[in-house]
């Protein structure tokens, strides 16, 4: 199965992933957590992605895309996996299209996670990021039980960097101007799937669940 996760920040594309590729046994390809691993490995992408990404730009296409290739020629992404936070733009959904061709591969849907600008803030304010493994708490909707500590590792629980909320509108704006020409071409490709994402994300789950089981 190859799936496409589209949303806002903070729709919950990270959340979703992680119950979808647990029940789907899919690996979770994230362009956002590879590049924060990149920023803490201190590599040139990484100081070069976090220019960007610090002001709530999109990282160019073509550190972008490389990226993707790299994780695309791991041999554990070979069968199948769930893309979080690409494609962002028209180049990067043909791009991709592009690639899955060459090795005769097609996705099978593209799900976007439909949330109001108000959902967006409130879920950003309130997450909290654990500096070791990258698990995602919030303090209200998902706490973790060890408070201020990651309950998988014992990390520290921190504010993303790119979560201050003059960033996030930058991000937000960003989104809505780059994404309604995917959603576009997908639609033409017949394989978008709108979810309503105002939701608790047990039933956002369910819903995606109910639209793959017609896959
Ligand atoms: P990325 O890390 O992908 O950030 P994003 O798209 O802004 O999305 P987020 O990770 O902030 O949110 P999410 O949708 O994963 O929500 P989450 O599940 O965490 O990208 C970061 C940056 O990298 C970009 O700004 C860009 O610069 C660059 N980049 C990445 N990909 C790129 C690309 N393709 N091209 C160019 N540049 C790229 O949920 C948020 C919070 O809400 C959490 O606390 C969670 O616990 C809570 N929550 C989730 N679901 C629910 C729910 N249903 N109810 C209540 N709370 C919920
Ligand atoms: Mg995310």
């Amino acid at each position: 199965m190859r799936i496409v996760l589209l949303g806002a920040p903070g729709s919950g594309k990270g959340t979703q992933a992680k119950l979808i590729c647990d029940y789907l046994k899919i690996p979770h390809i994230s362009t956002g957590d590879l590049f924060r691993a990149q920023i803490r490995d201190n590599t040139p992408l990484g100081i070069k992605a976090n220019e960007y990404i610090q002001k709530g730009d999109l990282v160019p296409d073509e550190l972008t895309i490389s990226v993707v290739k790299e994780s695309f020629n791991k041999e554990e992404n070979k069968g199948g996996f769930l893309l979080d936070g690409f494609p962002r733009n028209l180049h990067q959904a043909k791009t991709l299209q592009l690639i899955l061709a060459e090795n005769k591969q097609y996705l099978d849907k593209a799900y976007l996670i439909n949330v109001s600008k108000d959902t967006v803030l409130e879920r950003i304010a309130g997450r909290r990021f654990c500096s070791n493994c990258g698990a995602s708490y919030h303090v209200s909707f998902n706490p973790s039980k060890l408070k201020d500590k990651c309950e998988a590792c014992g990390g520290t629980l921190i504010h993303r960097n790119d979560d201050e909320e003059h960033i996030v509108l930058d991000r937000l704006t960003v989104y809505n101007k780059s994404i309604q020409p995917v959603l576009n071409y997908y639609k033409e490709l017949g394989i978008l799937e709108t979810i309503e994402g105002n939701a608790d994300a047990n039933d956002i789950f369910y819903d995606i669940c109910s639209s793959l089981k017609a896959v």
